[in-house]
């Protein structure tokens, strides 16, 4: 599919999108390993170019007028591979921030990190601050990191830290809502994605951002990360396009959570 077959994002003067470009996309990047073995290579050949594909992707993503994408990079459950294979990704989640911050910053991008910061090396936790430091004024782009995350995880930490303010007094029960709950999880100040993609052909969630996905359409595309390309990243999109979102009978256009500010 060509380019223009996507409609743009256009924004009218008071930031109201006007075009179905969804705003929030989160990506599930699977099948580095099964590309890496069709192509008699081993895994870590696979996430190496899934890194590649990654930097295409987050600068199609704001070509193509999206404001936020959320990437899962190392799910809470990925430590039980083997430690060759952990340290591979630790070291390319390091070698990511380190060779493309500046040029992620010189284009506007503001960085996000989600997911569980203890336990994990203290040079990658000093990283993670330093990026999100650096862009946090940034209005361009939200690309919003999903490391050492599991959807399970960020909700039973939520419940702990509602459990311990109820118990100090500083929220009570029946202020336990849904937008309450929303506040306590690492995507407080984000807005629910509109579409989550997985490549790979697998069609499951795996942990990956449970609560916020209530209302997400979800697509399936049965390409290896390695694979995924501006083509099959439109075709995702021209998919999301045609779906009718109906938020079990309301009649809105963005998800039913209350606005909140994005960076853009
Ligand atoms: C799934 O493929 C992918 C991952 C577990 C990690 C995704 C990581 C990258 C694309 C590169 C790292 C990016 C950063 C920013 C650190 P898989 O290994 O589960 O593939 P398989 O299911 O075919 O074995």
């Amino acid at each position: 599919m060509s380019e223009a077959e996507v409609p743009q994002s256009t924004e009218t003067a008071d930031d109201t999108p006007t075009s179905a470009v969804p705003r929030h996309v989160a990506i599930i990047m699977d099948g580095n390993g099964r590309w890496a073995a069709a192509h008699g290579l081993p895994r870590v050949e696979g996430h190496r170019r899934g890194v590649e594909v990654l930097r295409r992707t987050i600068r199609a993503a704001g070509e193509i007028g999206i404001k936020i994408i959320t990437i899962f990079s190392f799910s809470s459950e990925n430590w039980s591979r083997p430690a060759a294979e952990v340290g591979e990704l630790m070291g390319l989640l390091r070698r990511f921030i380190r060779n493309d911050l500046a040029e992620l910053h010189r284009s506007g991008v503001r960085v996000r990190i989600i997911g569980e910061r203890a336990g994990l090396a203290a040079d990658i936790g000093r990283l993670l601050v330093e990026a999100e430091e650096l862009t946090k004024d940034n209005t361009g782009l939200t690309l919003v990191v999903a490391f050492n995350y599991g959807a399970r995880q960020e909700i039973a930490r939520a419940a702990r830290r509602i459990a311990e303010d109820v118990a100090q007094g500083r929220l009570k029960p029946a202020d336990v809502t849904i937008d309450s709950v929303g506040g306590y999880l690492d995507t407080a100040d984000l807005p629910d994605p509109d579409l989550i993609i997985r490549t790979s052909g697998e069609q499951r969630l795996s942990n990956f951002l449970l609560w916020q996905s209530a209302y997400s359409e979800l697509v399936f595309v049965p390409v290896n990360w390695p694979d995924f390309d501006r083509a099959v990243f439109e075709g995702a999109i021209r998919e999301y396009q045609q779906r009718e979102r109906r938020f079990c009978g309301l009649a809105a256009k963005t998800a039913p959570t209350t606005p909140v500010k994005t960076g853009s």
